[in-house]
């Protein structure tokens, strides 16, 4: 008789896991019907936006905060404001969404991919230096999962090469990195309120930072080359509107207020998760780093080692967990593999543009990337971890069934 439920053995759970998300109740009901009301929808008119910014760079120990319409937008602004321009050089991790590298193209630069430690999952700072050129202006460390980034070695490595440092925290709110919130600990740092994110507006985004001239810069590009003093029809620099609207402005303090309590939650069930799992032969938690002081767990990562499941594809196991009621994903694909890479590489050559063996993506080959995008990479999203810690028992005693029947994968 089949023991896995992929195999038509009984199902581990059978009720649904995790919480529904986003949370919310009637104070952010009331917050936008007062928005509504008061007929002020743009923060050009109305005091929300503004307010949440003071609100936000408090909450990330950082002088300024500026908001606008998604991570991506913050992401473009903040490599803008950081003086990345047409072939300027930035270094990004591959293992991380889209917009990380795609961000740095739409301003007119050209991604450097460097692999990333397979224990963490985020850039490794020992790859940075030899992909420096004289080109390179910046780098991107992305803090996968809400895992802060190793940000000494990023900032120990910018700082002898004289290179901007943005952060990537999309996936990051509230997380630090030496007791150091991260997105203040480089030059800037970029954050997402999309729908999934710990901290949501269904659409938004942040730069934040301690440097005011950079915030100033910032202001500009995201209001049509505005100055904060200036008139209406002052356009001092070029800039385009990535303004975010007062609904938007109205919910974010309410969803912040609920972070702490969401966020201990989500800590006691990870730790609660990572004990479990450093049980079961052949799964590994990420790695435990005391530079760590909080990880946002936006994602929760783990590692599969398939040679301890009679060598069957993540894929396999994934499908097999599915089967056995406990939805993972096998997460990202290598960025400078996909498609728009590719195109671009390609575009770059036909055009004449040299930019060495680093930017012809097809030839490019990391190794930790791949291996933790085809074999090991397995993730939770961070609603799951705002289950009770039952659900937790449940999660390790299917991956161990699995483990153990591994012979009927
Ligand atoms: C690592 C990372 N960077 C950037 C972004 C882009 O943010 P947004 O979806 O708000 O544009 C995201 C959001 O999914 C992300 O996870």
């Amino acid at each position: 008789m089949a023991k896995l439920a992929i195999n038509g053995g009984e199902k581990v759970r059978t009720k649904p896991m995790g919480v529904a998300w986003p949370i919310y109740d009637d104070r952010e009901a009331e917050a936008l019907t007062e928005v509504l009301r008061s007929g002020k929808w743009g923060s050009t008119s109305g005091s929300k936006v503004r307010e949440f910014e003071s609100a936000f760079a408090e909450f990330c120990n950082a002088k300024h905060a500026l908001c606008l319409t998604n991570g991506t937008a913050a992401l473009e602004v903040a490599l803008r404001a950081a003086g990345v321009g047409p072939g300027d050089e930035v270094i990004v991790p591959p293992y991380t969404f889209i917009a990380t590298a795609s961000a740095v193209v739409m301003v007119g630069g050209i991604p450097v991919f460097v692999d990333i430690e397979p224990g963490t999952m985020n850039i490794d700072p020992a790859q940075i230096e030899p992909a420096i050129t004289e080109r390179t202006k910046a780098i991107i460390a992305v803090h996968i999962g809400g895992r802060p980034a190793d940000m000494d070695g990023v900032m120990d490595v910018a700082k002898k090469h004289d290179l901007k440092v943005i952060e990537d925290a999309c996936q990051a709110h509230g997380a630090s990195w030496r007791n150091q919130p991260v997105g203040s600990v480089g030059d800037a740092g970029a954050f997402s309120f999309q729908s999934s994110k710990n901290i949501n507006s269904g659409e938004g985004g942040a730069v934040v930072t301690n440097d005011g001239d950079f915030y100033l810069r910032c202001y500009s590009l995201v209001n049509v080359g505005r100055i904060p003093e200036g008139e209406w029809y002052q356009h001092e620099y070029l800039g385009s509107n990535y303004r975010m609207t007062e609904f938007q402005g109205a919910i974010l303090p309410i969803q912040m207020s609920r972070w702490e309590e969401q966020q201990k939650r989500r800590e006691e069930n990870a730790a609660h998760l990572d004990s479990l799992l450093a049980e079961i032969d052949g799964i590994s938690p990420l790695d435990d780093d005391p530079r760590v002081t909080r990880n946002a767990y936006h994602l929760y990562i783990f590692r599969y080692h398939s040679d301890r499941f009679n060598g069957k594809p993540k894929s396999r196991f994934l499908q097999a967990l599915s089967a056995e009621g406990i939805g993972a994903s096998g997460g990202y694909t290598p960025l400078h593999t996909s498609g728009m890479f590719q195109r671009l590489s390609k575009r770059l050559q036909e055009i004449g543009f040299y930019g060495g063996p680093a930017i012809d993506y097809a030839a490019v080959e990391l190794p930790a990337t791949q291996n933790a995008c085809d074999n090991e990479a397995c993730w939770f999203p961070q609603s799951r971890l705002l289950g009770p810690k039952e659900d937790m028992d449940d999660i390790a005693k299917a991956i161990k069934k699995i483990r153990e029947s591994c012979e009927e994968l």
